[in-house]
């Protein structure tokens, strides 16, 4: 099988000018991180999932912990200032429940809160990135449909302290995730290899959000959305057996987490493997309507029959997948790749949006892009610039071709603890200096400053 293009290998076209393309009036533009891997003062807070995770050995790649990471919860003004001076108009971060679930715990997103609105920056919370604390693990986590009741009112309660200044909230962050990576392949926290055993994990998420949405109407909120990560599938081939085993990926990654959110049913032969308590009910709640529907999009994935070159049981993408699954994604060669391992292709960007526009029609709500970004090291990065370029220039040919985009959120504002990568990849428009928190800017961070600045120009 042919290597994947190095980024060193293909010849690199010029830096593009500063400027980004004009989007619809009320158009939202943000940057986006998550509690786990930037706040830190652990100390401050019960213990998680991914603290318990992080202290197993040979669980994250460098052996790193998030105990100080970017120390956020010390330094959050100078961070909510380099929101500000970027130019952007939203923050969205998460608030921590194992945080929440601490004596005084709110009290951190009271002051952030405070601070975002002091510098004209809109606060967007996610109320879950995947953070779950241990004592809801050892009750069950997502396996169990309490977790669903106990997130809502974990919801209701953050609401009734941060609704008066924030209006726009973010249920879930990426279900698929915590349910394939973490329950179902034991990739990320809480560790377990359940495979297709691990389904009922997405059902009670996906009820979590449901139940947030009503506990958030019920406070009065009119700005809702779930965060769901999204990439076009592509089949290795045309043959028959990686046809099938393309469309299996989908579904798994996609059509899950979006059906039953958007049409209110699971897609064909799922339903029947979910947990039956009270099968009707639960889609009505769970298609409870969202006013915005938020897409993370990174990259395509190519997906062949198990058993090729590089199937299933092998290394891919940074993941050890197990040989029992019934596809094996395969590497996209010709395209840049980020240090990451994952494929540039800002055109699989528009195929998503355009996609999802025909399969769902008017049911589709508006989208937000709740994440985009890529991995690159050095305060020097050419990659990244290129990177925000190609994928706004992609995202504007969706909306050209009718998709209803209300906002972009770029992940990440800075560097941080890339879960089970640990610090090794570089996501941020910020760099830090994890041996002194230093605060760079990097030249992608100058670069969108001075984009969004020539807007209307
Ligand atoms: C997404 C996660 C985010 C970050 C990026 C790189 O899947 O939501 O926390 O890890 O990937």
């Amino acid at each position: 099988m042919i290597a994947p293009m190095a980024a060193s290998d293909i010849p690199s076209p010029p830096l593009p000018s500063p400027s980004v393309p004009v989007f619809p009036p009320g158009f939202l533009w943000g940057v986006a991180t998550s509690a786990h891997q930037i706040e830190g003062a652990v100390a401050a807070r019960e213990p998680s999932v991914w603290d318990a995770f992080t202290a197993e050995p040979g669980r994250v790649k460098d052996g790193s912990t998030a105990e100080v990471a970017c120390d956020h919860v010390a330094r959050y003004r100078e961070d909510v200032a380099l929101v500000r001076d970027l130019g952007v108009d939203a923050y969205r971060f998460s608030v921590s429940w194992p945080r929440v679930l601490a004596p005084g715990g709110l009290d951190f997103y009271d002051r952030l809160v405070d601070e975002l609105c002091a510098q004209g920056v809109r606060p967007v919370p996610t109320l879950f990135h995947w953070d779950t604390p241990l004592a809801v693990e050892e009750a069950g986590g997502w396996q169990s449909r309490d977790t669903a009741f106990r997130f809502a009112e974990y919801a209701a309660t953050v609401v009734a302290r941060l609704g008066d200044r924030v209006t726009r909230w973010i249920t879930l962050n990426e279900p698929a995730e915590v349910t394939l990576l973490g329950h179902a392949i034991g990739e990320h926290a809480p560790g377990r290899k359940l495979l297709f055993d691990a389904l009922p994990v997405a059902h009670h998420q996906l009820l979590g959000h449901g139940l947030a949405v009503r506990a958030l109407r019920a406070a009065g909120v009119r700005d809702i959305g779930i965060a769901n990560s999204h990439g076009p599938t592509w089949a290795a081939s045309e043959e028959p057996a990686d046809a099938e085993a393309a469309d299996f990926y989908d579904v798994l990654l996609n059509r899950l987490f979006c059906d039953p959110v958007v049409l209110g049913r699971y897609p064909e032969g799922i339903g029947e493997l979910m947990p039956s308590a009270d099968p009707v009910e639960d889609l009505r709640i769970i298609s409870s309507p969202v006013d915005w529907y938020g897409v993370n999009y990174y990259q395509p994935t190519l997906v062949g029959a198990p058993g090729g070159d590089s199937g299933a049981g092998t290394e891919f993408g940074g993941l050890t997948l197990p040989s029992e699954l019934p596809f094996a994604p395969r590497e996209i060669t010709g395209y840049p790749v980020t240090d990451h391992g994952w494929p540039v292709v800002p055109e699989a960007f528009t195929e998503l949006l355009v996609g999802m526009r025909e399969r769902y029609g008017d049911r589709l709500p508006p989208i937000v892009v709740t994440e985009n970004g890529c991995s690159h090291d050095g305060v020097s990065d050419p990659e990244r610039i290129r990177f925000l370029d190609g994928h706004l220039r992609a995202l504007h040919r969706a909306v050209e071709q009718g998709v209803d985009v209300r906002g972009y959120f770029v992940w990440s504002l800075m560097d941080n603890f890339e879960w089970a990568e640990g610090y090794r990849q570089h996501y941020g428009l910020v760099h830090i200096d994890y041996a002194t928190q230093r605060r760079t800017p990097k030249a992608s961070y100058h670069w969108l400053r001075d984009a969004l600045a020539a807007r209307g120009a």
